[in-house]
C-alpha cells in the first residue's frame, strides 16, 4: 500500500480528490488531514472510511508536532490542498493566508525533507501568473505576477517548493490549475453561490461589468491530472492544468440562468472586486504531451451535472449557508480550534 497524506482533504477539491483516489487507486491508503476551518466540512468525506483505505485526522498543517506524527508512520507521498482559497477574503485580511499558504507549506516541506518521501505535490493556482489581456495564455515559464494577497501567498509557497527541491532534493512538484467547478464547492465561490442563490429565489451579485474571463475545468479532470502528476511527474517540475474553457463571468452567469430556466433580471450588478484580475487562460500542453493527460468533461454537460448536484443536495448547501454545518463539526469532532474560523 502506498500511504498518501492528503492535506485540506475536507475542502472542495481535496474531498473530490480523496473520493477519486479511493475509486481508482486500490493500492493507495489515504490519510486525510484538515484543520476544519470554515471551508472544511467533514460531511464532504462521509462514508469514505468504510473503504478501509481512508482515515481522517483533524489538524493544522502549521502545527509541526501533529504533522510530524503523521510522517512517523512512513509516507509514500504528500499532496497539499490545505489553503485559504478565497480571493475576496484575502482582500479583507491576508494574515490567515500567509500563515496557512506559506508557513504551512514550509512545515510540510521541512518534514518531507527530514522523513523522506517519494512524492510531494503542491496544489497551486494559475492566479500566481497574474492577469492576461485579450491574447495569449499562461505557460509554466510565464513570470510570476500575483495580484491578490491570496495569489501572492500561493506564489510564495511555489518558490519554497522550488527551493526545497533545489537545495534539499525534496522530490516536489507544483501544479497550477485554472478555475474548478463541481460538487461540494463552498458556496462563496461564484458557481455554487449563484446556483444556490437562484435556488433560494435570490439574485446573483455580478462584479463590475461581468467581462472578466475565467478558464473553467471540472474538478474531476483536475483530480485525474493530479493523480497523473503523483504517479509520473518529474521532481522539480511545474505542471499547468486547464481545459480550454474560457468564459466571461456574464456568459457563465447566463449559462447558469439558462440551466435553472431563469432570466437576466436575476442579475444584480455590484461593485467590482478591488484589483480584479481580468483574464486567466491556461496552456496545459505540457500535461498533455509529457504525462498523457487530457480533460474528459465537456463544459456544457459538466455545468448541467453540477447545477443538478446542487439541486439534488439542498441539505448539504443549506447546512453550509445557514451555518448548521458547524454543529455537525462539533458533534463529530468537539469544539473548533486552530487555523481559520
Ligand atoms: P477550499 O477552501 O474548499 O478547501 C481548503 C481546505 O483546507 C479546507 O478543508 C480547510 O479546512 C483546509 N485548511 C485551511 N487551512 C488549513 C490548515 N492550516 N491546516 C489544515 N487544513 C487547512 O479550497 P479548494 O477550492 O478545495 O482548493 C484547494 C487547493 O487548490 C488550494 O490550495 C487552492 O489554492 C487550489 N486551487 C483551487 C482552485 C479552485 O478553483 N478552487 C483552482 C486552482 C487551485
Ligand atoms: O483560478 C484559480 C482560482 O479560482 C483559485 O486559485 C481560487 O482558489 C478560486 O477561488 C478561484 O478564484 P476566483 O477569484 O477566480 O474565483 P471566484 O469564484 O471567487 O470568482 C470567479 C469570478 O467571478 C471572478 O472573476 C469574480 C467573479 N465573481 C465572484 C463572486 C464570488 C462575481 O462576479 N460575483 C461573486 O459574487
Amino acid at each position: 500500500m502506498k500511504r498518501l497524506l492528503v492535506t485540506g482533504a475536507a475542502g472542495f477539491i481535496g474531498s473530490n480528490f480523496v473520493r477519486r483516489v479511493l475509486e481508482q487507486q486500490t493500492d493507495w491508503y489515504v490519510i486525510g488531514l484538515d484543520a476544519l476551518t470554515y471551508a472544511g466540512n467533514p460531511a464532504n468525506l462521509e462514508n469514505l472510511a468504510d473503504t478501509g483505505r481512508f482515515e481522517f485526522v483533524r489538524g493544522d498543517i502549521c502545527d509541526e508536532q501533529t504533522v510530524s506524527d503523521l510522517f512517523e508512520v512512513g509516507l509514500w507521498g504528500v499532496i497539499n490542498f490545505a489553503a485559504e482559497s478565497h480571493v475576496d477574503r484575502s482582500i479583507h485580511g491576508g494574515a490567515a493566508f500567509v500563515r496557512t499558504n506559506v508557513v504551512g507549506v514550509q512545515v510540510l516541506l521541512e518534514l518531507s525533507r527530514l522523513h523522506g518521501v517519494d512524492r510531494f505535490v503542491q496544489v497551486s493556482t494559475d492566479e500566481v501568473y497574474g492577469s492576461l489581456g485579450a491574447e495569449g495564455s499562461f505557460t509554466e515559464v510565464s513570470p510570476l505576477a500575483p495580484n491578490s494577497p491570496y495569489s501572492a501567498s500561493k506564489a510564495a509557497a511555489d518558490l519554497l517548493v522550488r527551493a526545497y527541491h533545489h537545495t534539499h532534493g525534496v522530490p516536489a512538484m507544483v501544479t497550477r490549475c485554472s478555475n474548478n467547478y463541481g460538487p461540494y464547492q463552498f458556496p462563496e465561490k461564484v458557481i455554487p453561490l449563484f446556483v444556490t442563490n437562484l435556488l433560494e429565489g435570490r439574485k446573483v451579485p455580478l462584479y463590475g461589468d461581468g467581462s472578466n474571463v475565467r478558464d473553467w475545468i471540472h474538478v474531476q479532470d483536475h483530480c485525474d491530472a493530479l493523480i497523473r502528476v503523483l504517479q509520473d511527474g518529474q521532481p522539480g517540475e511545474i505542471y499547468n492544468i486547464g481545459a480550454d474553457n474560457e468564459l466571461s463571468n456574464l456568459e457563465l452567469t447566463c449559462a447558469i440562468l439558462r440551466q435553472l430556466k431563469q432570466n437576466e433580471s436575476m442579475i444584480q450588478r455590484v461593485k467590482d472586486r478591488p484589483g480584479h484580475d481580468w483574464r486567466y487562460a491556461i496552456d496545459a500542453g505540457k500535461m498533455r504531451c509529457e504525462l498523457g493527460w487530457s480533460p474528459q468533461v465537456d463544459f456544457e454537460q459538466g455545468l448541467a451535472q453540477t447545477v443538478q448536484w446542487y439541486v439534488d443536495n439542498k441539505p448539504w448547501w443549506q447546512a453550509v449557508k445557514s451555518g448548521e454545518y458547524r454543529n455537525y463539526y462539533q458533534r463529530q469532532y468537539g469544539t473548533r480550534e486552530g487555523a481559520g474560523s
